[in-house]
C-alpha cells in the first residue's frame, strides 16, 4: 500500500526553534495523525538543513566548527523541542548524514550525465538569510542600499564560476503541470503566485558555490560545494531511498512512499518547492510531489516573526503557560491555514478559557462527576438521542473533508461546534434536576449516556490535535479497557453510536485545562 507521505521543511540550525517553525511541524503532525486514524499507512518526515553560509557563519560567530555547532543544536534544541511538542515523526533527516550526502552526489552526477548541468558564471545579488540568488526586482531599496525584503538586510554580491542546472527548460512543463493539476499547489493564491512567476520566465540556476566549503562536494569538481537549496530539497527523496536499487531496502521504501503526498512549507519558500524542486525531479525522470501547500506567516508587529529580527518566541514560552495541547490547538484553530496571523496572549488566553477550559474541559469533568454521583461511577445503559447522533455523523463528515483539504480551522471548528451542541444538550436536559426524583433515573441515565458517548467521539476527533489531553479523557471514560488505544480509533467508525458499553468504569479526571495563572 502506498503510504501517505508528508514532509515539513527541514529547518536551518543556525539557532533554536521558534513558534514559526513549530507552527509548520505541528500542522504536519496533526494531519498525519488524522490520516493514521483514517487507517492509512503514513510516513511523516522532518529534519534539519545544516549546510550553507548561514549556518557556517553562525557557527563561526560562536567560535565553533560547523559540524560541532549543528550536532549540538540538533541534540540540545531541535530534537527535544519536537519531543516536547509531542510530534510523532517517523524519521528525522539531517543533511550532514551520509545517507543524504551520498544520495545527493549520486543524483547530481546523474543529472550531469544526462546533460542537465553545465559550467557557467554567476554574477548577482544573494541573500544569506534566504540562501537565495535574488533577482534585482525582488529587492527593496533603502537609501540606495539593496535589501532583502524578507530579512530587511543588505544582500551580498556574488561573482563565481559555478555549475548551472537547466531550470529554464522546465518552465513550460511546470506551467502545464499546474494548469492540469491545480491541486498540486495550494492554496489558490500560492498557485497564482507560482504561475505568474513562471510566466515571467525563469533563468537557469547556479547549483554550486566555490567560495566556502561547508557543503556537499560536487562529485566531479570537489573545489565546489552543492548549493544549499539543491542539497536541502533533495532531503525529501534521499530520506526514503532515492537512487537506491529497486530491490534494496531503500528502493522498496522509495516505491512505498514516493511521490510525496504533501510538502508543507511556509510561503517564504514556496518558489523553491513549486518551481526548482519539481524541475529537478522532472530532469531526473522521477514523479513529482502531489501537493505543495504554502501556509502563511506568524507575524509580530505586522512582520514575519523571526529570530534574526529578534521577534522569535520560543515554543516553551507559550507551553509553560498554556500547556502543549493548547499550543497545538490554538494556532491551527485561530489562523486559517494559508493566511498570515498575529499571535497575541490575549486572544490565546480568551480561546483557552472559553473553548478549551469551559466548552471542552468542563464538559468532561461534569460528566465524570455526575456519573460518579448518579450512576456509581459506571457507564449506564446504552441510549441514543437521535438528534445528537445525527449531528455527530454530520460533524465527522465535515471535519474529515476539511482536514484532508488542510483546512485545519474548518475541521477543528466542526468538532468544537459539536462540543457546543453537547453542552447545549446537557443544559437543556438538566440532569442535576432530573436527579432530584428517583422516578427520573432512566431518563437521567440516558442523558448521561448520550453525553459520555459524545465525549468518546470528541476525544477521538480531537486526538490528532491534542493527543495528551484526549488520552486522559479516554482513560477517564473507561474506554481504554473496552475499545483499546485511542490512537487506533478510526475516523470512519467514530460516529457509530453506542460504543461505550454499559458498566465501563468512569474515573474523575484531573482538570484537563487548568485555570490560567495570572501572568505578571
Ligand atoms: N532550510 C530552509 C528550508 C529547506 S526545505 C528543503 C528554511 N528553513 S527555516 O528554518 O528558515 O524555515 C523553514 C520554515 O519555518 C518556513 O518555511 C516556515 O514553514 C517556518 N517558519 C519560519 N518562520 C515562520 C513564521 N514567522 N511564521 C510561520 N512559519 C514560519 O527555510
Amino acid at each position: 500500500m502506498k503510504s501517505f507521505y508528508l514532509t515539513t521543511p527541514i529547518y536551518y540550525v543556525n539557532d533554536a526553534p521558534h513558534i514559526g517553525h513549530a507552527y509548520t511541524t505541528v500542522a504536519g503532525d496533526v494531519l498525519t495523525r488524522w490520516h493514521r486514524q483514517r487507517g492509512e499507512s503514513v510516513w511523516f518526515l522532518t529534519g534539519t538543513d545544516e549546510h550553507g553560509q548561514k549556518v557556517m557563519r553562525t557557527a563561526e560567530q560562536n567560535n565553533a566548527a560547523p559540524q560541532a555547532w549543528v550536532d549540538k543544536l540538533v541534540a540540545d534544541a531541535w530534537k527535544p523541542n519536537w519531543t516536547a511538542l509531542n510530534i510523532a515523526n517517523d524519521d528525522f533527516i539531517r543533511t550532514t548524514e551520509p545517507r543524504h550526502t551520498e544520495r545527493v552526489q549520486k543524483f547530481l552526477q546523474s543529472l550531469k550525465d544526462s546533460g542537465h548541468i553545465y559550467a557557467g558564471k554567476y554574477e548577482g545579488p544573494y541573500c544569506v538569510g534566504c540562501e537565495e540568488f535574488k533577482l534585482p526586482g525582488d529587492l527593496i531599496d533603502a537609501d540606495g542600499e539593496k535589501l532583502c525584503p524578507i530579512h530587511s538586510k543588505p544582500i551580498e554580491l556574488v561573482n563565481e564560476n559555478n555549475w548551472f542546472f537547466k531550470l529554464s527548460e522546465f518552465t513550460q512543463p511546470l506551467l502545464d503541470h499546474y494548469k492540469n493539476n491545480p491541486e498540486a499547489c495550494q492554496p489558490e493564491s500560492a498557485r497564482n503566485e507560482v504561475v505568474s512567476f513562471l510566466e515571467g520566465g525563469v533563468s537557469d540556476l547556479s547549483i554550486s558555490r566555490s567560495t566556502f566549503d561547508w557543503g556537499i562536494p560536487v562529485p566531479w569538481d570537489t573545489d565546489q560545494v552543492v548549493y544549499v537549496w539543491f542539497d536541502a530539497l533533495l532531503n525529501y527523496a534521499t530520506a526514503v531511498g532515492l537512487t537506491d536499487a529497486p530491490d534494496s531496502e531503500g528502493g522498496k521504501k522509495f516505491a512505498e512512499t514516493w511521490p510525496a503526498d504533501v510538502h508543507l512549507v511556509g510561503k517564504d519558500i514556496l518558489r523553491f518547492h513549486a518551481v526548482i524542486w519539481p524541475a529537478m525531479l522532472m530532469a531526473a525522470g522521477i514523479d513529482i510531489p502531489k501537493k505543495v501547500f504554502a501556509h502563511g506567516w506568524l507575524l509580530v508587529g505586522g512582520e514575519k516573526m523571526s529570530k534574526s529580527k529578534l521577534t522569535g518566541i520560543a515554543p516553551s514560552d507559550i507551553t509553560d503557560h498554556f500547556g502543549v495541547d493548547a499550543f497545538r490547538y490554538y494556532f491551527l484553530r485561530a489562523i486559517p491555514f494559508g493566511s498570515d496571523g498575529s499571535f497575541s496572549w490575549e486572544d490565546m488566553s480568551a480561546r483557552y478559557t472559553s473553548e478549551l477550559a469551559n466548552d471542552f474541559g468542563n464538559l468532561a469533568s461534569r460528566l465524570a462527576a455526575m456519573i460518579e454521583k448518579y450512576c456509581e461511577g459506571k457507564i449506564p445503559a446504552v441510549a441514543e438521542d437521535s438528534a445528537l447522533s445525527a449531528a455527530l455523523v454530520e460533524t465527522v463528515a465535515k471535519a474529515d473533508s476539511a482536514m484532508v483539504a488542510l483546512d485545519f480551522q474548518g475541521g477543528i471548528n466542526a468538532v468544537m461546534d459539536f462540543c457546543k451542541r453537547v453542552n447545549g444538550f446537557v443544559t437543556e436536559k438538566q440532569p442535576w434536576i432530573l436527579a432530584k426524583d428517583p422516578a427520573n433515573q432512566a431518563e437521567l441515565e440516558a442523558v448521561l449516556y448520550n453525553t459520555a458517548e459524545s465525549l468518546r467521539a470528541l476525544a477521538v476527533l480531537l486526538h490528532p490535535v491534542m493527543p495528551a489531553t484526549t488520552e486522559i479523557l479516554w482513560q477517564s471514560l473507561g474506554a481504554q479497557d473496552v475499545l483499546g488505544d485511542i490512537s487506533k480509533q478510526q475516523i470512519s467508525s467514530v460516529a457509530k453510536w453506542g460504543q461505550l458499553p454499559q458498566g465501563a468504569t468512569v474515573t474523575k479526571t484531573p482538570v484537563l485545562f487548568p485555570r490560567l495563572e495570572v501572568k505578571e
